[in-house]
């Protein structure tokens, strides 16, 4: 009888949330096709969760995100609206290309996993945190912007995790790939700019690495955060390299890295990109 009453309460939910998906719809958020993965994945649980996964709990945590997640307009105005820094946006979209590419790799959320990614320095120009300091500056800052605006602790999470000294250690995949993504897409594009044509398509993993034990070039770029990185992901530092590279090249000319003689976006990629809006 209890249990009836339980899957009543889901059912109900469930209703709510399409009524609440078409409000989205209509604003244009793109919501409704997270419905049937939404469903099918509170009958078999979340896994990722450590709480006991009842459907109602699941549902509740799965309506929440969806309510209150940015649309890629919004975080990219948001972004817009901190940071005046042209080199700052590119950086924003460089990283963004990367962990949209590693989304499309891991079967997870695209949309999700690269709105975290657009907004993980958002605070950096207003905030730079030199200092380092945990709980104040860059990236603490930019937390407290997000949580006022309600968007999902998993995204702020995300953020905050990808700079150690804020001691949010690392654990969801969306974590791990977004601290490999940024520091090495910054190396990235120093390798280009020294290129001929200042170009991606011109750089390749292996010059890269070469690159990368030379410490008089980039000298801002972490290498130990570099190999860190490529360690967590369980993936070759090469093939990372190689990943992002050309994750990059798809969304070239928006990072002003396409040369004079840049390859034209696959349809793939370029559907996948996101861009600036
Ligand atoms: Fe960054």
């Amino acid at each position: 009888m209890g249990e009836g009453k339980n899957w009543r309460t889901v059912i109900l939910r469930i209703s709510a949330l399409r009524v609440k998906s078409f409000l989205h719809e209509a604003n244009g958020a793109r919501l409704t096709h997270r419905f049937a993965p939404a469903f099918l994945g509170m009958l078999f649980y979340n896994s990722r969760r450590d709480e006991p996964a009842t459907p109602e709990r699941w549902v509740a945590a799965r309506f929440g995100r969806m309510c209150l997640i940015p649309t890629r307009t919004e975080a990219w105005q948001l972004l817009c609206e901190y940071t005046q820094n042209e080199n700052l946006r590119k950086h924003a979209l460089a990283v963004e290309a990367c962990v949209r590419a590693y989304a499309r790799k891991f079967g997870a959320d695209e949309e999700f996993w690269g709105i975290t990614a657009l907004l993980h320095d958002f605070d950096y120009e207003r905030w730079p945190n030199e200092e380092r300091h945990p709980t104040e500056g860059h990236p603490s800052e930019g937390a407290k912007i997000l949580r006022e605006r309600g968007y999902p602790e998993e995204m702020i999470r995300a953020i905050l995790a990808h700079a150690d000294y804020t001691g949010v250690p690392r654990t969801s995949l969306l974590e791990h790939v977004l601290f490999a993504c940024d520091e090495l897409a910054g190396f990235l594009t120093a390798c280009a700019l020294v290129k001929p044509n200042k170009s991606i398509h011109e750089v390749e993993p292996a010059s890269v690495q070469k690159k990368l034990k030379d410490k008089a070039f980039a000298r801002g770029v972490n290498r130990d955060d570099v190999r860190r990185g490529a360690e967590e992901l369980g993936i070759p530092l090469e093939e990372h390299i190689g990943f992002c590279i050309q994750a990059m090249r798809s969304i070239a000319d928006q990072l002003g890295l396409a040369g004079h003689a840049s390859a034209p976006a696959r349809p793939a990629d370029s559907a996948a990109q996101g861009g600036a809006d």
